[in-house]
Protein backbone atom coordinates (compact mmCIF):
# COMPACT_ATOMS: atom_id res chain seq x y z
CA UNK A 1 0.00 0.00 0.00
CA UNK A 2 1.80 2.97 -0.94
CA UNK A 3 1.89 5.83 1.43
CA UNK A 4 -0.37 8.15 -0.76
CA UNK A 5 -3.65 6.85 -2.45
CA UNK A 6 -3.98 8.03 -6.37
CA UNK A 7 -7.43 9.82 -6.87
CA UNK A 8 -9.15 11.41 -9.71
CA UNK A 9 -9.33 14.95 -9.15
CA UNK A 10 -11.21 15.66 -12.26
CA UNK A 11 -13.05 14.52 -15.43
CA UNK A 12 -13.74 15.78 -18.94
CA UNK A 13 -14.89 14.34 -22.54
CA UNK A 14 -15.07 15.40 -25.68
CA UNK A 15 -17.38 13.64 -29.20
CA UNK A 16 -17.50 15.57 -32.22
CA UNK A 17 -20.46 17.62 -33.35
CA UNK A 18 -21.24 15.48 -36.53
CA UNK A 19 -23.97 12.95 -35.50
CA UNK A 20 -24.27 9.97 -37.90
CA UNK A 21 -27.38 7.77 -37.34
CA UNK A 22 -28.29 4.51 -38.39
CA UNK A 23 -30.75 5.48 -40.99
CA UNK A 24 -27.12 7.48 -42.69
CA UNK A 25 -25.39 4.12 -42.59
CA UNK A 26 -28.21 2.37 -44.43
CA UNK A 27 -27.57 4.34 -47.56
CA UNK A 28 -23.87 3.63 -47.72
CA UNK A 29 -24.25 -0.41 -46.84
CA UNK A 30 -27.16 -2.91 -46.83
CA UNK A 31 -28.03 -2.72 -42.87
CA UNK A 32 -31.02 -1.03 -41.30
CA UNK A 33 -31.56 1.18 -38.00
CA UNK A 34 -33.34 -2.03 -36.91
CA UNK A 35 -30.37 -4.23 -37.28
CA UNK A 36 -27.97 -1.91 -35.70
CA UNK A 37 -30.27 -1.59 -32.63
CA UNK A 38 -31.05 -4.98 -31.71
CA UNK A 39 -27.32 -6.30 -32.65
CA UNK A 40 -25.34 -3.52 -30.77
CA UNK A 41 -27.93 -1.12 -28.90
CA UNK A 42 -26.35 1.59 -31.00
CA UNK A 43 -28.19 4.80 -32.72
CA UNK A 44 -26.02 7.04 -33.64
CA UNK A 45 -22.03 7.55 -33.33
CA UNK A 46 -19.69 10.57 -33.45
CA UNK A 47 -17.24 11.45 -36.54
CA UNK A 48 -14.47 13.85 -36.25
CA UNK A 49 -15.14 16.85 -39.11
CA UNK A 50 -12.48 17.30 -41.94
CA UNK A 51 -9.02 18.13 -40.34
CA UNK A 52 -10.16 17.61 -37.00
CA UNK A 53 -7.09 15.33 -35.61
CA UNK A 54 -7.25 12.76 -32.37
CA UNK A 55 -4.99 15.18 -30.94
CA UNK A 56 -7.45 18.30 -31.17
CA UNK A 57 -10.26 15.83 -29.50
CA UNK A 58 -7.74 15.08 -26.95
CA UNK A 59 -6.90 18.55 -26.42
CA UNK A 60 -10.81 19.06 -25.75
CA UNK A 61 -11.55 16.65 -23.12
CA UNK A 62 -7.92 16.78 -21.10
CA UNK A 63 -9.30 21.26 -20.53
CA UNK A 64 -12.39 20.02 -19.50
CA UNK A 65 -10.53 17.33 -17.16
CA UNK A 66 -8.11 20.19 -15.98
CA UNK A 67 -11.18 22.51 -15.17
CA UNK A 68 -13.04 20.47 -13.49
CA UNK A 69 -9.96 19.17 -11.34
CA UNK A 70 -8.79 22.88 -10.97
CA UNK A 71 -5.56 22.71 -12.00
CA UNK A 72 -3.89 24.54 -14.09
CA UNK A 73 -1.77 22.59 -17.83
CA UNK A 74 1.39 24.03 -15.62
CA UNK A 75 0.69 21.77 -12.31
CA UNK A 76 1.25 18.18 -14.95
CA UNK A 77 4.41 16.69 -14.72
CA UNK A 78 2.93 13.13 -16.58
CA UNK A 79 0.95 12.59 -19.58
CA UNK A 80 -0.16 9.34 -21.03
CA UNK A 81 -2.32 8.98 -23.54
CA UNK A 82 -4.25 5.53 -24.51
CA UNK A 83 -4.80 4.96 -28.14
CA UNK A 84 -4.09 3.41 -31.54
CA UNK A 85 -4.95 6.21 -33.61
CA UNK A 86 -2.36 9.17 -33.53
CA UNK A 87 -2.24 11.53 -35.59
CA UNK A 88 1.22 10.54 -36.91
CA UNK A 89 3.30 6.88 -36.44
CA UNK A 90 5.84 9.16 -35.08
CA UNK A 91 5.47 11.70 -32.85
CA UNK A 92 3.49 9.97 -30.02
CA UNK A 93 -0.06 11.59 -29.84
CA UNK A 94 1.08 12.61 -26.63
CA UNK A 95 3.97 14.80 -27.51
CA UNK A 96 1.89 16.71 -29.96
CA UNK A 97 -0.91 17.17 -27.40
CA UNK A 98 1.85 18.43 -24.82
CA UNK A 99 2.18 21.19 -27.08
CA UNK A 100 -1.03 21.80 -28.33
CA UNK A 101 -2.14 22.42 -24.40
CA UNK A 102 1.23 24.24 -23.60
CA UNK A 103 2.22 21.83 -20.61
CA UNK A 104 5.71 21.74 -19.09
CA UNK A 105 8.09 20.40 -21.20
CA UNK A 106 9.01 18.33 -17.99
CA UNK A 107 5.83 16.22 -18.02
CA UNK A 108 6.94 12.81 -19.13
CA UNK A 109 4.40 11.87 -21.61
CA UNK A 110 3.90 8.84 -23.29
CA UNK A 111 1.37 6.90 -25.08
CA UNK A 112 0.30 3.72 -24.91
CA UNK A 113 -1.69 0.94 -26.59
CA UNK A 114 -3.70 -1.74 -25.54
CA UNK A 115 -6.66 -1.46 -28.07
CA UNK A 116 -9.90 -0.92 -26.22
CA UNK A 117 -7.99 -2.06 -22.86
CA UNK A 118 -5.81 1.17 -23.11
CA UNK A 119 -7.61 3.03 -20.72
CA UNK A 120 -7.47 0.85 -18.16
CA UNK A 121 -3.33 0.38 -18.37
CA UNK A 122 -2.70 3.95 -18.38
CA UNK A 123 -4.90 4.38 -15.52
CA UNK A 124 -3.10 1.56 -13.94
CA UNK A 125 0.70 2.99 -15.19
CA UNK A 126 -0.39 7.06 -14.04
CA UNK A 127 -1.13 5.04 -10.67
CA UNK A 128 1.62 3.30 -10.29
CA UNK A 129 4.01 5.96 -11.54
CA UNK A 130 2.18 8.61 -9.29
CA UNK A 131 2.75 6.29 -6.17
CA UNK A 132 6.19 6.30 -6.63
CA UNK A 133 6.10 9.54 -5.52
CA UNK A 134 8.13 10.54 -8.53
CA UNK A 135 5.49 12.39 -9.86
CA UNK A 136 2.83 14.62 -8.37
CA UNK A 137 0.18 15.43 -10.88
CA UNK A 138 -1.43 12.71 -14.19
CA UNK A 139 -3.59 13.46 -17.26
CA UNK A 140 -4.16 10.50 -18.59
CA UNK A 141 -6.18 10.64 -21.99
CA UNK A 142 -7.81 7.97 -23.94
CA UNK A 143 -8.53 9.28 -27.12
CA UNK A 144 -9.58 7.54 -31.04
CA UNK A 145 -10.37 8.30 -34.19
CA UNK A 146 -11.41 5.20 -35.37
CA UNK A 147 -13.19 6.53 -38.69
CA UNK A 148 -10.13 6.32 -41.17
CA UNK A 149 -9.48 2.55 -39.89
CA UNK A 150 -12.92 1.72 -40.26
CA UNK A 151 -13.95 0.06 -43.95
CA UNK A 152 -17.40 2.42 -44.86
CA UNK A 153 -18.04 -0.65 -47.24
CA UNK A 154 -17.72 -3.01 -44.54
CA UNK A 155 -21.21 -3.23 -42.79
CA UNK A 156 -19.66 -6.34 -40.44
CA UNK A 157 -17.85 -3.41 -38.74
CA UNK A 158 -18.62 -0.08 -39.81
CA UNK A 159 -21.79 0.22 -38.15
CA UNK A 160 -20.06 -0.38 -34.40
CA UNK A 161 -17.34 2.68 -34.30
CA UNK A 162 -17.01 6.34 -33.61
CA UNK A 163 -14.49 9.01 -32.41
CA UNK A 164 -13.84 10.81 -29.18
CA UNK A 165 -11.75 11.72 -26.17
CA UNK A 166 -12.22 11.23 -22.70
CA UNK A 167 -9.59 12.54 -19.91
CA UNK A 168 -8.85 12.30 -15.96
CA UNK A 169 -6.74 14.07 -13.56
CA UNK A 170 -5.16 12.01 -11.36
CA UNK A 171 -3.78 12.93 -7.91
CA UNK A 172 -2.42 12.32 -4.52
CA UNK A 173 -4.53 12.06 -1.67
CA UNK A 174 -3.45 10.92 2.07
CA UNK A 175 -6.43 8.58 3.14
CA UNK A 176 -5.98 5.17 2.02
CA UNK A 177 -9.06 3.98 1.59
CA UNK A 178 -9.50 6.67 -1.66
CA UNK A 179 -9.21 6.08 -5.06
CA UNK A 180 -7.89 3.50 -7.10
CA UNK A 181 -7.78 0.56 -5.48
CA UNK A 182 -6.49 -1.84 -7.72
CA UNK A 183 -6.39 -2.62 -11.23
CA UNK A 184 -6.27 -6.47 -12.76
CA UNK A 185 -4.89 -6.78 -16.21
CA UNK A 186 -3.99 -9.09 -19.07
CA UNK A 187 -4.25 -10.04 -22.74
CA UNK A 188 -4.92 -13.25 -24.47
CA UNK A 189 -2.23 -12.88 -27.14
CA UNK A 190 -2.70 -16.33 -29.42
CA UNK A 191 -6.58 -14.29 -30.61
CA UNK A 192 -4.69 -11.64 -32.97
CA UNK A 193 -6.94 -13.03 -35.76
CA UNK A 194 -10.33 -12.06 -34.78
CA UNK A 195 -9.50 -8.55 -34.50
CA UNK A 196 -6.66 -6.82 -35.87
CA UNK A 197 -5.78 -3.75 -38.28
CA UNK A 198 -2.74 -4.92 -40.61
CA UNK A 199 0.46 -3.80 -40.00
CA UNK A 200 1.04 -0.59 -43.03
CA UNK A 201 -2.44 0.96 -42.27
CA UNK A 202 -5.95 -0.38 -43.92
CA UNK A 203 -8.98 -1.20 -41.57
CA UNK A 204 -10.27 -2.52 -38.96
CA UNK A 205 -10.54 -6.71 -39.59
CA UNK A 206 -13.19 -8.62 -37.18
CA UNK A 207 -14.59 -11.74 -36.12
CA UNK A 208 -17.66 -10.03 -34.38
CA UNK A 209 -18.98 -13.31 -33.19
CA UNK A 210 -15.72 -14.64 -31.53
CA UNK A 211 -15.33 -11.56 -30.32
CA UNK A 212 -18.70 -10.85 -28.73
CA UNK A 213 -18.00 -14.50 -26.42
CA UNK A 214 -14.26 -13.66 -25.48
CA UNK A 215 -15.77 -10.07 -24.60
CA UNK A 216 -18.40 -11.68 -22.01
CA UNK A 217 -16.19 -14.39 -20.96
CA UNK A 218 -12.77 -12.27 -20.00
CA UNK A 219 -15.01 -9.43 -18.58
CA UNK A 220 -16.86 -11.52 -16.35
CA UNK A 221 -13.82 -13.00 -15.26
CA UNK A 222 -11.53 -10.27 -14.89
CA UNK A 223 -14.53 -8.61 -12.65
CA UNK A 224 -15.24 -11.50 -10.38
CA UNK A 225 -11.25 -11.84 -9.66
CA UNK A 226 -10.28 -8.58 -8.78
CA UNK A 227 -14.09 -8.42 -6.48
CA UNK A 228 -11.88 -11.32 -4.46
CA UNK A 229 -9.29 -9.80 -4.11
CA UNK A 230 -10.92 -7.34 -2.31
CA UNK A 231 -13.37 -9.53 -0.37
CA UNK A 232 -16.12 -7.79 -2.86
CA UNK A 233 -19.43 -9.18 -4.82
CA UNK A 234 -21.42 -7.72 -6.84
CA UNK A 235 -23.90 -6.15 -4.09
CA UNK A 236 -20.58 -3.27 -3.14
CA UNK A 237 -20.75 -1.83 -6.84
CA UNK A 238 -22.53 1.19 -6.97
CA UNK A 239 -21.69 1.64 -10.81
CA UNK A 240 -20.26 -0.53 -13.14
CA UNK A 241 -18.77 1.01 -15.80
CA UNK A 242 -17.86 -0.66 -18.92
CA UNK A 243 -16.22 -0.39 -22.17
CA UNK A 244 -18.65 0.52 -24.50
CA UNK A 245 -18.72 -1.77 -27.37
CA UNK A 246 -22.33 -3.62 -27.70
CA UNK A 247 -25.05 -3.43 -25.27
CA UNK A 248 -25.96 -7.58 -25.64
CA UNK A 249 -22.31 -7.60 -24.20
CA UNK A 250 -23.14 -5.28 -21.21
CA UNK A 251 -26.42 -7.04 -20.78
CA UNK A 252 -24.82 -10.61 -20.54
CA UNK A 253 -21.74 -9.65 -18.55
CA UNK A 254 -24.76 -7.97 -16.31
CA UNK A 255 -26.67 -11.17 -15.60
CA UNK A 256 -23.33 -13.46 -15.39
CA UNK A 257 -22.26 -10.99 -12.32
CA UNK A 258 -25.51 -10.92 -11.64
CA UNK A 259 -25.93 -7.13 -10.96
CA UNK A 260 -28.85 -4.94 -12.38
CA UNK A 261 -28.36 -3.25 -15.60
CA UNK A 262 -29.19 -0.05 -13.68
CA UNK A 263 -26.00 -0.47 -12.37
CA UNK A 264 -24.08 -0.24 -15.25
CA UNK A 265 -23.56 3.08 -17.12
CA UNK A 266 -24.27 2.47 -20.85
CA UNK A 267 -24.13 5.28 -23.86
CA UNK A 268 -22.90 3.11 -26.35
CA UNK A 269 -26.50 4.01 -27.78
CA UNK A 270 -25.16 7.74 -28.92
CA UNK A 271 -21.26 7.03 -29.31
CA UNK A 272 -20.47 3.26 -30.40
CA UNK A 273 -17.25 1.75 -29.99
CA UNK A 274 -14.60 4.45 -29.18
CA UNK A 275 -11.88 2.23 -28.44
CA UNK A 276 -9.81 3.75 -25.75
CA UNK A 277 -12.13 6.71 -25.17
CA UNK A 278 -14.83 4.93 -24.26
CA UNK A 279 -14.66 4.00 -20.78
CA UNK A 280 -13.05 7.87 -19.53
CA UNK A 281 -15.83 9.32 -21.98
CA UNK A 282 -18.41 7.20 -19.98
CA UNK A 283 -16.49 7.71 -16.80
CA UNK A 284 -17.25 11.44 -17.38
CA UNK A 285 -20.76 11.20 -18.16
CA UNK A 286 -21.63 9.20 -15.42
CA UNK A 287 -19.82 12.11 -12.93
CA UNK A 288 -21.75 14.88 -15.09
CA UNK A 289 -25.03 12.96 -14.43
CA UNK A 290 -24.62 12.66 -10.96
CA UNK A 291 -24.13 8.86 -11.05
CA UNK A 292 -21.02 8.81 -9.22
CA UNK A 293 -20.76 10.28 -5.64
CA UNK A 294 -18.04 10.80 -3.22
CA UNK A 295 -16.95 7.14 -1.48
CA UNK A 296 -19.09 5.26 -4.20
CA UNK A 297 -17.21 2.16 -5.09
CA UNK A 298 -16.81 1.85 -9.09
CA UNK A 299 -16.00 -1.08 -10.99
CA UNK A 300 -14.40 -0.52 -14.76
CA UNK A 301 -14.24 -3.38 -17.03
CA UNK A 302 -13.14 -3.28 -20.85
CA UNK A 303 -11.94 -5.53 -23.54
CA UNK A 304 -10.35 -5.07 -26.81
CA UNK A 305 -8.11 -6.20 -29.46
CA UNK A 306 -5.38 -8.59 -28.48
CA UNK A 307 -7.35 -9.60 -26.64
CA UNK A 308 -6.14 -7.33 -23.44
CA UNK A 309 -8.44 -7.15 -20.63
CA UNK A 310 -8.89 -5.08 -17.41
CA UNK A 311 -10.88 -4.38 -14.65
CA UNK A 312 -10.32 -1.40 -12.13
CA UNK A 313 -11.86 -0.77 -8.18
CA UNK A 314 -12.36 2.84 -7.76
CA UNK A 315 -13.42 4.18 -4.21
CA UNK A 316 -14.76 7.64 -5.24
N1 LIG B 1 -26.51 -5.09 -41.15
C1 LIG B 1 -27.25 -6.13 -41.51
N2 LIG B 1 -26.83 -7.42 -41.48
C2 LIG B 1 -25.57 -7.61 -41.03
C3 LIG B 1 -24.73 -6.54 -40.63
C4 LIG B 1 -25.24 -5.25 -40.70
N3 LIG B 1 -24.52 -4.16 -40.34
N4 LIG B 1 -23.54 -7.06 -40.24
C5 LIG B 1 -23.63 -8.40 -40.37
N5 LIG B 1 -24.86 -8.73 -40.85
C6 LIG B 1 -25.39 -10.06 -41.13
C7 LIG B 1 -24.31 -11.09 -41.28
O1 LIG B 1 -23.83 -11.09 -42.61
C8 LIG B 1 -25.07 -12.36 -40.92
O2 LIG B 1 -25.82 -12.75 -42.02
P1 LIG B 1 -25.96 -14.33 -42.38
O3 LIG B 1 -26.69 -14.92 -41.19
O4 LIG B 1 -26.76 -14.31 -43.64
O5 LIG B 1 -24.58 -14.85 -42.54
C9 LIG B 1 -26.05 -11.92 -39.85
O6 LIG B 1 -26.15 -10.48 -39.99
C10 LIG B 1 -25.60 -12.24 -38.43
O7 LIG B 1 -24.25 -11.87 -38.27
P2 LIG B 1 -23.45 -12.15 -36.95
O8 LIG B 1 -22.06 -11.64 -37.10
O9 LIG B 1 -23.63 -13.56 -36.52
O10 LIG B 1 -24.29 -11.23 -35.91
P3 LIG B 1 -24.10 -11.06 -34.38
O11 LIG B 1 -25.39 -11.26 -33.71
O12 LIG B 1 -22.91 -11.80 -33.85
O13 LIG B 1 -23.77 -9.50 -34.24
C11 LIG B 1 -21.88 -8.04 -33.97
C12 LIG B 1 -22.64 -8.97 -34.91
C13 LIG B 1 -22.76 -6.85 -33.64
C14 LIG B 1 -20.61 -7.60 -34.69
C15 LIG B 1 -21.52 -8.79 -32.68
O14 LIG B 1 -20.96 -10.05 -32.98
C16 LIG B 1 -20.52 -8.03 -31.83
O15 LIG B 1 -20.80 -6.97 -31.32
N6 LIG B 1 -19.31 -8.59 -31.59
C17 LIG B 1 -18.34 -7.96 -30.76
C18 LIG B 1 -17.64 -6.91 -31.52
C19 LIG B 1 -16.84 -6.00 -30.64
O16 LIG B 1 -17.19 -5.77 -29.51
N7 LIG B 1 -15.77 -5.46 -31.19
C20 LIG B 1 -15.01 -4.48 -30.52
C21 LIG B 1 -13.78 -5.00 -29.98
S1 LIG B 1 -12.94 -3.80 -29.08
C22 LIG B 1 -11.56 -3.22 -29.93
O17 LIG B 1 -10.46 -3.43 -29.46
C23 LIG B 1 -11.70 -2.47 -31.22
Amino acid sequence: MPANSVVIVGTGSYAPERVVTNAELSHMVTTSDEWIRTRSGIRERRIAAPGEEASDMAVQAANRALADAKVGPDEIDLLIVATFTADLRIPSAASVIQNKMGLSPAAASFDLNAACSGYLYALDAGCAMLASGRYRRALVIGVEKLSPVVDWTDRTTCVLFGDGAGAAVLGLDSDPGRGLLGTKLGALGNSVELLHIPAGGSFIKMKGREVFKAAVRAMEEISRSILEQHGLDGSHIALVIPHQANLRIIDALAEYLEIPMDRFFVNVDRYGNTASASIPMAMDEACRAGRIRSGDLILLVAFGAGLTYGSALIRW
